[in-house]
């Protein structure tokens, strides 16, 4: 420790590394951190320390970079250096560095290669998703409509409802929503986001010595066992039948690639990978599009005169008894403003996912040691003062000119930029729009019985990522709202 303490002071002195508080020996500056509400600390840290920032976290190294121009510098600017992602003793352990999210050098540039490619074969800004995905909306509308306009709580469901989607690309097929196997599986996989975001993970991963005592690590670690049996049966069943001539989805792919790549000894088709790729697409591409819908809901509820302004819109463009397809978009400029407002306000990935360098690298005059994790704050981007009119309240005008046509901003990047872009925006968008506005077309959205509007928090749940809190809904037919 005090050997530490005295690297981390030349460090300082000796290299350029970014401005920064100064640390404590063992602790570092984990006494300046609020670990259940990093990201807030972190955009109190940079009024004083500016755009680029070095933090301790234990003996944890971490470089901060603030507010657009920054993050777009270092990531497009110097996309080649930051291309990678630090090694996070939790993911470590639980992945190896297999898979996509969190995977380095060959085995990422391949496996992410694979992926664009089969969720674009299997159906990713085609016809043959957004159909999936118009079906999907008919069995949430039937879900939501059985509630009979009386409260229930939409996140479970929602998310069963994206995460079909992705099971679609990934396996071709869907689950009922009343599937308790699966049911158990979306659990396992919501508890593990929370967890990664907490604080005693983030303990461990600044002290991983101390992982024997920490319970949350271990509950994660059982989880991702658990998840991997699960899958584990599907692999095997889709072994069992693959059929060359009717692949139904990724795993399929995957298993034929592994087949046809025996011979090679240094395949990154192999088990390992196709079941933490599997897991990163699955994770990656349930609770983010999910939650974005349940914001979106939230805020209807809160604001009501916005709700009726998409509605109106819906009903312009699209004929009673239509369902919404994805070309309507375009005519409908306002609900576009609205859904990339809901995207902007719930800022549900506040610290985007790190990068680190791959070498020393050189940024805005200091040096970025290699192998630093670099954690873009997209928090700063969302709420920054100087982009957004009213950054801290939910405004569509943010993306509306003064005629009501839609306009583009640059620093919208709720799926990043650069050489690690989610590879499921186009599929996420999609998914978003035609579910958004096919229970809007249906629904009129409400609090429960004896709440106003006002009553409704807008305040986050913390976690990896930033969830509403537990709230209920009460989805109202539009037909009767007409009637009455
Ligand atoms: C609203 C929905 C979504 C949001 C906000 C979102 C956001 C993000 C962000 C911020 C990153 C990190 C990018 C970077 O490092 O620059 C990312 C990466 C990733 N996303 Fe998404 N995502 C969404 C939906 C999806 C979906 C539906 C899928 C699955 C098809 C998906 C799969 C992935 C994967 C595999 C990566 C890792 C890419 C890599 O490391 O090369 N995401 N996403
Ligand atoms: C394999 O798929 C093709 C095309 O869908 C189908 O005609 C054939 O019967 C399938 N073979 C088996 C063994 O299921």
């Amino acid at each position: 420790m005090a050997i530490f303490y005295l690297i981390t002071l030349f460090e300082r002195y000796k290299k350029k590394l970014p401005p920064g508080p100064f640390p404590m020996p063992l602790i570092g500056n984990l006494n300046l951190v609020d670990l259940n509400q990093q990201y807030i600390s972190l955009t109190e840290l940079s009024k004083t320390y500016g755009q680029v920032f070095t933090i301790y976290l234990g003996s944890k190294k971490k470089v901060i970079l603030v507010g657009y121009d920054t993050i777009k510098e270092a990531f497009l600017n110097h996309g080649e250096e930051f291309v990678s992602r630090p090694e996070i003793p939790i993911f470590q352990k639980i992945g190896e560095g297999h898979g996509i999210v969190f995977s380095n050098g060959e085995t990422w540039k391949i496996m992410r290669r694979f992926a664009l490619h089969n969720l674009r074969d299997f159906g990713m800004g085609k016809k043959l998703i957004e159909v999936k995905i118009q079906d999907e909306v008919h069995y949430l509308i039937t879900k939501f409509g059985s509630h009979k306009g009386k409260p229930f709580d939409t996140s479970i469901i929602l998310k069963h409802a994206s995460s079909n989607i992705i099971c679609s690309i990934l396996f071709g097929n869907r689950y009922e929503y009343d599937d308790s196997e699966f049911q158990y599986l979306l659990k396992l996989l919501d508890e593990n986001i929370k967890l990664s975001g907490s604080a005693m993970v983030e303990i461990y991963n600044s002290y991983p010595f101390l992982g024997f005592m920490i319970g949350a690590h271990k509950t994660m670690l059982r989880n991702v066992q658990k998840m991997n049996n699960f899958l584990g049966k599907l692999f095997e069943e889709h072994a069992l039948h693959l059929n060359v001539s009717h692949l139904t989805g990724f795993v399929d792919s995957f298993l034929l690639k592994q087949k046809q790549e025996t011979q090679n000894p240094k395949t990154e088709f192999h088990k390992k990978n196709l079941l933490f790729a599997t897991l990163d697409i699955f994770s990656a591409g349930t609770e983010t599009t999910s939650t974005t819908l349940c914001w979106g809901l939230l805020l209807m509820m809160k604001y009501p005169e916005v709700q009726r302004r998409v509605q109106a819109e819906i009903d312009k463009v699209i004929s009673l008894g239509q369902d919404p397809q994805a070309q309507d978009r375009k005519n409908m400029p306002y609900t576009e403003a609205v859904i990339h407002e809901i995207q902007r306000f719930a800022n549900i990935v506040p610290m985007g996912v790190s990068r680190s360098a791959l070498a020393d690298t050189k940024f805005r005059g200091y040096i970025i040691p290699k192998g630093t994790e670099v954690i873009p704050l997209f928090s700063s981007i969302f709420k920054d003062k100087t982009q957004w009119e009213t950054p801290h309240r939910f405004n569509p005008a943010h993306f509306l000119d003064d005629t009501g046509n839609f306009v583009k901003k640059d620093c919208f990047i709720p799926f990043g930029l650069g050489r690690r872009v989610c590879i499921g925006e186009s599929l996420a968008r999609m998914e978003i729009f035609l579910i958004f506005v096919g229970l809007l077309q249906k629904f009129t959205f409400k609090p429960a019985p004896g709440m106003e509007p006002a009553d409704l928090d807008l305040t986050p749940e913390v976690g990896f990522t930033l969830t509403p809190m537990p709230h209920l809904v009460c989805a109202v037919p539009r037909e009767e709202v007409v009637g009455s």
